[in-house]
């Protein structure tokens, strides 16, 4: 065969790969409302930037009559290209293809990107839409899962992993994407469930929907497994790549700077005012971040989840940050235990990747009750302080109001290793707030008064006395636990000196194989 016609193999080759199952099954795939791999791959990296291989792969099962139908690329799209000029590499399930079935050679296709991202030190992108293990393959595509699962678990903290949920994410393949950093779930067409809903009404007799089983809202509010809901695939795929913006290749680059067009000196009188005269009344603690933060650009992690505490990425003179704050305005602030677990993960991933931790501490305590205490507040509520111990970023904490009890200590103080600790005039720093601590300090004088009038001219008088003893941040400062006390408007600039300061900060853990986070 001449080159001409050798090249016209190779041409009408790709062709055939570039259709996966073929036209017929691409209309199905568009008219559910949904896009195809290549489609998705190409809305994601920069434009003419993909370089796929792989393309001619093909399944080698002889079961089920499964030899008579082979397809080019064998259901998913693997490869690597650019977001914004930096690299990333892919892998995108082609439903077009035995809905996009996880084969051995599929498998080994995603393996292949997994350990080239890894060793090329660069972030891996999985864009899932999938009907699971391919059936007719049986144990060899149960081992292809583990064989993925394997290379999530080894490339956790060394780059970041991020995954879409597109379609369907059913049985074991949910593990991949739940041992990756980000979920972001498809509002319109995607679910993720261990066991679906056919199962689950012939073992336990419950009916249910996929969608409420196992939908993106389900996910992001009740259990937590996804950190977004994106309305359709173009908003998953723009969150996909707002989120890399804020993240390092790797684990030993430190995070991305962007030019900053935000003042980095620009006071907000409004935040001397923004405190409500009540300490006990609510207000969003979102409102002071976009204040303080560049050009009010504000990346929520997990924001329909644990809503009393609030994550998310934001920039600092163009540096990227991850950002912690209680927030007063959902069941006051208080720790439970899914937001002491949402805590600890992101204040983990940002320690993994190098990005400094800014903390906004607005905290009255833990959720006292037998729900939190059978649940298990201890277990989970050492998550976040172990996350805040362990974690060697810098650290900058800001106190705006309340800090109290064992909560004060957890919200990265000073004693576990905070960089920086700033507070607000406004802070109250102390064991408790002052009507529980006069209840336990005075119990035996109050007793002893019988006039309700007097017993509460006295309550009073003690509760002014404690607040001025401790209702304040000069207790603290006074320990050097606080290291400053700062105005609220000029909270931008000094998070901004700070981050400078400490942007050599060098920290050490001791020696150890790893630590044992209580899980
Ligand atoms: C082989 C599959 C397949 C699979 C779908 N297909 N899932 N082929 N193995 N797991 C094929 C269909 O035969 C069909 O082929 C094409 O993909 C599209 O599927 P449809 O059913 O027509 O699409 P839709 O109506 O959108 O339904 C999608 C679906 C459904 C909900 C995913 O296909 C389905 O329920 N599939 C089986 C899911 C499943 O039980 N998977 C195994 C889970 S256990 P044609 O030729 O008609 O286009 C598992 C264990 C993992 O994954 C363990 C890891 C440790």
């Amino acid at each position: 065969m001449a080159l001409e016609e050798k090249i016209k193999k190779l041409v009408d080759m790709r062709a055939e790969a570039r259709l996966g199952g073929g036209e017929k099954r691409i209309e199905s795939q568009h008219k559910k409302g949904k896009y195809t791999a290549r489609e998705r791959i190409n809305m994601l990296l920069d434009e003419g930037s993909f370089e796929e291989i792989d393309m001619f792969v093909t399944h080698r099962c002889h079961n089920f009559g499964i030899e008579k139908e082979s397809y080019l690329g064998d259901g998913v799209v693997t490869g690597y290209g650019t977001i914004d000029g930096r690299m990333v590499y892919v892998f995108s399930q082609d439903f077009t293809v035995m809905g996009g079935s996880l084969s051995e050679t599929n498998a080994k296709k995603i393996c292949k990107v997994m350990d080239m991202a890894m060793k090329a030190g660069v972030p891996i992108i999985g864009l899932n839409d999938s009907g699971g293990a391919r059936i007719q393959e049986g144990v060899t595509s149960l081992s292809g899962y583990a064989e993925i699962f394997q290379r999530n678990i080894e490339a956790s903290g060394v780059v970041p992993q991020l995954s879409a949920i597109l379609g369907p994410c059913a049985g074991g393949a949910v593990y991949s994407p739940a041992l990756t950093d980000y979920i972001i779930m498809s509002e319109s067409n995607s679910y993720m469930f261990v066991t679906g809903p056919k199962v689950t009404k012939t073992v336990t007799g419950e009916t249910i929907t996929e969608n409420d089983l196992g939908g993106a809202m389900v996910h992001a509010s009740k259990s937590g497994v996804a950190h977004f809901v994106a309305h359709d695939e173009e908003d998953a795929i723009n969150t996909l790549k707002r989120l890399i913006s804020y993240m390092p290749q790797n684990f030993k680059e430190q995070t991305p700077r962007v030019e900053c067009t935000d003042p980095i000196d620009r006071m907000e009188d409004a935040l001397n005012t923004i405190l409500p005269d009540n300490p006990n009344k609510p207000y969003d603690v979102k409102d002071i971040i976009k204040l303080i933060v560049d050009n009010g650009e504000f990346e929520e992690v997990h924001k329909d989840y644990a809503k009393n505490i609030v994550v998310g990425f934001a920039r600092f003179n163009g540096q990227s940050v991850g950002i912690v704050a209680n927030q007063p305005s959902f069941l006051a602030g208080c720790l439970d235990i899914e937001s002491s677990r949402k805590g600890a993960r992101f204040i983990r991933f940002c320690d993994c990747f190098n990005i400094p931790l800014v903390t906004l501490v607005d905290v009255p305590g833990f959720m006292p009750g037998s729900n939190q205490e059978y649940g298990g507040i201890i277990t989970n509520g050492a998550k976040l302080m172990y996350a805040y111990g362990e974690a060697t970023v810098p650290k900058v904490t800001v106190t705006l109001r309340k800090s109290y009890g064992g909560a004060h200590d957890v919200m990265s103080s000073k004693q576990l290793k905070g960089d920086f600790n700033y507070a607000w005039p406004s802070a109250e720093i102390a064991v408790m707030g002052a009507s529980g601590a006069i209840e336990v300090l005075y119990a035996k004088g109050m007793k002893e008064i019988e006039n309700p009038e007097e017993k509460a001219k006295y309550a009073a008088e003690k509760e002014a006395e404690y607040k001025e003893a401790f209702a304040n941040p000069y207790q603290a400062a006074k320990y050097g636990y606080i290291d400053d006390v700062i105005e609220p408007r000029n909270t931008r600039f000094r998070i901004i000196r700070a981050l400078a300061a400490l942007a050599t900060k060098k920290d050490t853990r001791p020696n150890k194989k790893h630590n044992n986070i209580p899980l």
